[in-house]
């Protein structure tokens, strides 16, 4: 392997005060526009970059310890981390810097277009009572309206005015608009009738108002549902854990089969079990562009009540009247939105950090307070993990949900904490490999499960192993402190598709296989913790 770690210090002690601004990619709308009109809403776009694979399986912590100074320094944005490879994204003027640095034969390209794909994402996201616009706007030719003002954030008006230029009315050759949404049919069944799982809603991406009707259908449909039978009843919930910096609520849905528990109900080995009703949490969006975490978790909570009521011996009956289910399908809602609307690839929350050149956000996942340590990144970087730790308003929430499970008479079993890309199931600790969980061994074995029941589901590929082994070591992350300080022993991270091919970008049609197989393997998660622990042979 080529020694380049000198080459690579000389060369950024020369070259960064000179090149620094150039890497300030986060300054809102930082691309140059020919279009002033600014009725447009302004969508970051990124046509001058890409996605390069760096193959560093050969190099030892040394080498890797350097590529991630380097994207400290620079603020680059890390998408992926394995064992044997890193993905970045890179505008021309970084691939040049890192060409210069990286041995080529380590250093391709792997995706060539991101803003196409970004394109197709963004093209399917409309809302469902948004799908009438073409009719809407057949209305508005005929009236031959004059002015038609587009709202900020409104995406019928953005369409109605492009509509209105393509008319001839002096279209202006705009960089940053949003492209088009394709008038789509309305769906032929009700998206929102969750009395299938076939319902359309999986096939799609939602915003944040969708997220919530689904969540409130779910309530109206299951709970209280007596199907089971008389004596036990399910019962779902909203929960609101918090604020984010933005004001926006922190929603979860709760369920559990609500029944008079014996006390031989919790027979597990530690005593401080007993009495209690176990929760399962699963969290997800703690980065904004990670679109398929949030629709995999709702996935989850409607397949288990659909199977609870249709069959009231099925393993998702008994589950519920031993676990109390949790989804916090949306953690960061403020990144989430800022993702669809203005950023695709935006990753952290939008939270006033102070930092220089209009950087906002933290990192989520670099914000969790176990032996947390301040990184060299910036605000101005994607992986910024804040001043300190639990500054960020949705890590705190969630961290305050946590510490308050007693109150609530429940003890915090299971923590999962969904994101994307790369196919992965991991255990504690991302931080350090040196920290090793004493239910390790536990923890592998079930992760193992886990990963062979979601690739028996699809055929796709699952690799289970600790976080700070299967990806880079990095403090902060969610797990670390759900284990490591709110003992909550079965604790996971998941990552799932793709293995980036579209990377953040998966096209919708994938959003029902990818979410089919992490509740494969969610419930094989929680039948195995059953097993071991509540109804021990
Ligand atoms: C919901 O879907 C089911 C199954 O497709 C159907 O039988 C039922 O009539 C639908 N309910 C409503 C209110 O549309
Ligand atoms: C009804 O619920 C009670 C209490 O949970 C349970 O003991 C019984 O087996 C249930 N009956 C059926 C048919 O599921
Ligand atoms: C669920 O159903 C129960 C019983 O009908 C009711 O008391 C409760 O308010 C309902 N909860 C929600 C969130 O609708
Ligand atoms: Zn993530």
């Amino acid at each position: 392997m080529r020694a380049f770690a000198p080459t690579l210090l000389l060369f950024l002690s020369l070259t960064i005060p000179t090149i620094a601004y150039d890497f300030d990619s986060q300054k809102p709308f930082n691309h140059p526009s020919s279009n002033n009109d600014d009725r447009i809403i302004e969508i970051e776009r990124y046509d001058d970059e890409q996605v390069w694979r760096i193959d560093w399986s050969g190099y030892g912590e040394k080498n890797k310890n350097d590529i991630m100074e380097m994207v400290d320094l620079f603020d680059l944005d890390v998408w992926h981390t394995t064992r044997s490879n890193i993905d970045i994204r890179l505008n021309s003027n970084q691939l040049k810097i890192l060409q210069d640095i990286i041995p080529p034969e380590a250093f391709k390209p792997f995706i060539q277009d991101i803003q196409s794909l970004v394109d197709e994402t963004l093209f399917s996201i409309q809302d469902y009572d948004e799908f009438d616009i073409s009719e809407d706007i057949n209305q508005i030719e005929e009236e031959d309206v004059d002015e038609v003002e587009a709202d900020k954030g409104d995406v019928i008006s953005i369409f109605k005015s492009l509509k209105k230029k393509k008319k001839g009315k002096k279209g202006k050759k705009g960089g940053n608009q949003r492209p088009i949404p394709k008038p789509e049919p309305k769906p032929k069944i009700d998206p929102f009738n969750l009395t299938t799982i076939e319902t359309p809603y999986h096939d799609k991406f939602h915003s944040l108002k969708e997220i919530y009707k689904f969540g409130s259908e779910l309530i109206k449909t299951f709970n209280h549902s007596t199907s089971i039978n008389s004596s036990s009843r399910i019962i779902v919930e909203e929960i609101n854990i918090g604020n984010t910096y933005l004001g926006e609520k922190l929603k979860g849905y709760t369920a559990k089969i609500n029944h008079k528990r014996s006390n031989s109900i919790v027979r597990a080995n530690e005593d401080n079990l007993q009495g209690l009703e176990l929760e399962f949490i699963i969290q997800a969006g703690s980065h904004g562009r990670e679109w398929v975490g949030p629709s995999s978790a709702l996935y989850f909570l409607h397949h288990l009540l659909l199977r609870a009521t249709s069959e009231p011996n099925s393993d998702a009956a008994i589950l519920l009247k031993s676990f109390r289910f949790t989804i916090i399908p949306q953690i960061n809602p403020d990144g989430y939105a800022h993702s669809r609307d203005k950023s695709r690839l935006w990753r952290k929350n939008r939270q006033d950090v102070g930092g220089k050149g209009n950087c906002l956000g933290i990192d989520l996942n670099a914000n969790w307070g176990y032996k947390w340590r301040s990184s060299r990144s910036t605000p101005c970087s994607e992986g910024y993990g804040g001043k300190e730790a639990f500054e960020a308003y949705e890590t705190k929430a969630m961290s305050e949900y946590l510490s308050s499970a007693a109150e609530r008479g429940n003890r915090v079993r299971a923590f999962i904490d969904l994101h994307s890309y790369g196919q992965l199931f991991m255990f504690p600790f991302a931080h350090s490999c040196d920290d090793f969980p004493p239910d390790a061994e536990m923890l592998m074995e079930a992760g193992l499960g886990v990963a062979k029941a979601m690739r028996t589901k699809q055929g796709q590929g699952y690799e289970a192993g600790q976080a700070c082994d299967l990806t880079y070591r990095a403090p902060g992350d969610a797990i670390d402190y759900t284990y490591g300080v709110t003992d909550v022993r079965w604790s996971y991270s998941a990552e799932l598709r793709d293995t980036g091919t579209y990377g953040f970008m998966l096209p919708p049609k994938l959003i029902r296989p990818t979410a089919d197989e992490i509740t494969a393997g969610l419930m094989y998660l929680a039948k195995f913790i059953y097993a071991l622990e509540v109804n021990p042979p």
